[in-house]
């Protein structure tokens, strides 16, 4: 029984306490509430959208135009992902992220902030890292991309993910899949002999030997901490697991890219 006073009872410490016996018992409350939400929840979506097309006017004719023009935007793709050929028509508005979360369900890649500024997103593009959120799928036309899934599986993991696991370098997870994939590429850069601004400012533009397994005739910048995080410094840790995340690339790269 539900002691609290009716609705309509004076606000008065002694006015008399009326159970509110439509309430009771629970189960019929749980129901109640369920129900309304639901009629809430209807009625909501359908006067939202008689009132959009209300605030905005749009005539039936209207409509059509909108949706002919929307159709006009739809194009044609075929990109290779993970390896696996995919050809989808997509709207040309839509980023290369909301192709692979959306159209692909490969939720891996994160979204961040959605503004090119924290590589939650970063995948690989023809093996060069890039923030999907600011390429547009239709950009990728014809390339090869690689997100978090295409890199290993949880029995094989690739050397990028074995060294994070190794040093710990995540706490929530969230950040991980566009790090691994930044630091794969990495590992590829300094592989090349790739320079960074670092790399200028310490004089360690050369590596004293080649890292293991690297191609004959290419010198190797000597990479170091602070190298490390400004080569990483486009990939946002919100739980500052830096150390640790540091930690991993250094492995990775003083391995040659291996695990
Ligand atoms: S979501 Fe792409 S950089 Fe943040
Ligand atoms: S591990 Fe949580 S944001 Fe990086």
């Amino acid at each position: 029984m539900c002691n609290r006073p009716a609705r309509s009872a004076p606000l008065h410490p002694e006015a008399p306490v009326t159970p509110c016996t439509e309430l009771d018992p629970p189960e019929q409350d749980l129901l109640q509430s369920h129900e309304l939400e639901l009629t809430r929840r209807h009625f909501l979506a359908a006067s939202s959208v008689v009132s959009a097309g209300l605030a905005v006017g749009i005539s039936p004719a209207a409509a059509q135009r909108t949706s002919a023009s929307a159709q006009a935007n739809m194009v044609p793709i075929t990109l290779t992902i993970n390896k696996q050929q995919r050809t989808l028509t997509i709207d040309t508005r839509t980023s290369l992220l909301d192709l692979l979360r959306e159209h692909l369900d490969l939720t891996g890649s994160k979204k961040g902030c959605d503004h090119g500024q924290c590589g939650a997103c970063t995948v690989l593009l023809d093996g060069r890292r890039v923030n999907s959120c600011l390429t547009l799928a239709v950009a990728a036309q014809g390339a090869e991309i690689t997100t978090i899934e295409g890199l290993g599986t949880p029995d094989n993991l690739s050397p990028a993910q074995s060294a994070f696991l190794a040093h710990d370098g995540f706490q929530c997870g969230y950040c991980t899949p566009g790090q691994i994939c930044s630091a794969t590429a990495l590992a590829d850069e300094v592989q090349h002999g790739e320079l960074s601004q670092v790399s200028f400012e310490t004089g360690h533009t050369q590596h004293p030997g080649s890292p293991a397994g690297s191609p004959a005739g290419v010198e190797h910048p000597d990479l170091t901490d602070d190298e490390i995080r400004e080569r990483m410094s486009g990939n946002i840790c919100r739980c500052g697991a830096y150390p640790n995340i540091v930690a991993a690339v250094r492995q990775l790269t003083r391995n040659g890219g291996r695990a």
